[in-house]
């Protein structure tokens, strides 16, 4: 399957997905295009290192979403993509996106559904509010994207233990470490093999 990675940031998700398409664990998909939402983001050299086509698509240069929408959409069928994967890509995809690409668009969040999530929960924050409600386990989802934000079934989850000490920081990166960079290439390859 042709995969199109969205991004807004650092890309360690496009990379776990690159490098998962190289050692065998993804073998049923490859990614034809990145689309990030920011200008100038480590993800597009990812992207540019591996000779991936990538395009910046903002927002911001839209008056209306479902323009933003349509603009991805086009973008990703004129690249023959069929399976999309929001890698950390920090805009809200709407139903003229979903519409195009029922049940084929796939989404990481780093912890688990349905704890921390929805508006507003993403990044650091998401670490943040686990360790202020101070649950003892966290972890990552992978989930189909449907209209509610965080809201689609649960492909693939993974729990990662909150260890005293830790910070945000801390958790993000055991989060990304143990479950996100994991359980996100496996979920890949069982969409693309056909498993699900
Ligand atoms: C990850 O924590 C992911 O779960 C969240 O945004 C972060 C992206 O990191 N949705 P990266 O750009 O893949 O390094």
């Amino acid at each position: 399957m042709n995969i199109g990675v969205l991004v807004s940031g650092g890309g360690t998700n496009l990379q776990a997905i690159l490098d998962a398409c190289d050692s065998g664990i993804i073998k049923s998909g490859k990614v034809v295009t990145v689309v990030s939402s920011k200008d100038g983001v480590y993800a597009l050299e990812r992207a540019a290192k591996r000779g991936i086509n990538s395009v910046v698509i903002r927002r911001k240069d839209y008056d209306e979403p479902a323009l933003f929408d349509k603009a991805i959409a086009d973008h990703m069928k004129s690249m023959n993509v069929e399976l999309i994967v929001m890698a950390g890509f920090l805009s809200v995809v709407g139903t003229d996106l979903i519409k195009e690409y029922p049940n084929k668009i796939i989404n990481i969040h780093p912890s688990l559904i349905p704890s921390f999530c929805g508006k507003g929960f993403y990044g650091l924050k998401v670490h943040e509010a686990a360790l202020e409600y101070g649950v003892k386990v966290t972890g990552a989802t992978v989930h189909f994207v449907n209209e509610i934000p965080d809201g689609g079934k649960i492909i693939l989850q993974k729990a990662v233990e909150i260890q005293d000490g830790d910070t945000p920081q801390t958790l993000q990166k055991r989060v990304m470490e143990e479950a996100e960079w994991k359980i996100l290439p496996k979920a890949v390859e069982m969409i693309c093999s056909g498993q699900i």
